[in-house]
């Protein structure tokens, strides 16, 4: 954990119980650091004399873009997600920033390259993405690295999520708006999973099912301790 700058009100937040979004001043950040410089390495010299005022979390206050990706890469879930974009993209941003916010592995993006990234509110910056041309390739990667793929969506045969056992080694596929998961992502799905609705509409927007899903794979296989 980094000393936080003497322009951070409290000592240590860590130590009044307060969490992530709580301390200090939040999504203002923090300006340049006072007194000696420190010389670890993770610090951005830049950041250090002109302030932080990034979405990132106190205790990467300062800290490099890379430094920041590599302190998440050593606790990364064995989650994956990937979302269809053969249409439309509108959601991809919500569900990067999401992922980014549970320590993803990888946001898996299949079809069209382009997204609209101003959802992700630079979240994707430490988030690790890859592209897929083909639902084909996404499933030969899959079976490559040993990742089970479970299909979500609410078509008839689906697995109400609510009581389904997630893989742990697991990738969660969601479809767009529109269309659903196509016909090949789940036939190549271990099983797909529904979200229970009680409403009047058929479904809900895709990034907020893709933050229940992987809400629940946390609620079933994340270390609670290791959470902000
Ligand atoms: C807006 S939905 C469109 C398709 C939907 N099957 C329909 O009939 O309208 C887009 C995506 O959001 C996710 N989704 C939306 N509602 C869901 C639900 N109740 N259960 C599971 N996934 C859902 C799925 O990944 C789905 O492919």
């Amino acid at each position: 954990m980094p000393k936080p700058g003497a322009s951070e009100s409290a000592a240590n937040p860590y130590a009044e119980g307060r969490g992530p979004t709580e301390w200090n001043e939040g999504r203002h950040g923090v300006g340049p650091w006072e007194g000696p410089l420190p010389d670890d390495p993770r610090y951005d010299p830049e950041l250090l004399t002109d302030g932080d005022h990034r979405n990132v979390v106190d205790a990467y206050r300062y800290w490099t873009r890379e430094a920041i990706v590599a302190d998440i890469d050593t606790r990364r879930h064995p989650l994956h997600i990937a979302i269809e974009n053969f249409e439309n993209d509108s959601n991809i941003g919500t569900v990067v920033r999401t992922a980014n916010a549970f320590a993803v592995d990888t946001v898996h993006i299949v079809g069209r390259r382009r997204w609209n990234r101003r959802g992700a509110m630079v979240t994707d910056r430490y988030q690790h993405l890859m592209h897929h041309d083909t639902v084909g390739e996404l499933i030969e990667w899959a079976h490559d690295h040993g990742v089970t793929v479970v299909a979500i969506d609410n078509t008839p045969g689906s697995v109400p999520l609510e009581t389904a056992e997630l893989p742990e080694k697991c990738l969660l596929l969601f479809g767009q708006e529109g269309p659903g998961v196509s016909a090949e992502a789940q036939d190549n799905a271990v099983m797909t999973c529904s979200i229970a609705q009680f409403g009047s509409t058929r479904s809900i927007n895709a990034g907020v099912a893709a933050g229940i899903a992987m809400h629940a794979w946390i609620r079933q296989h994340a270390d609670l301790s290791r959470a902000w």
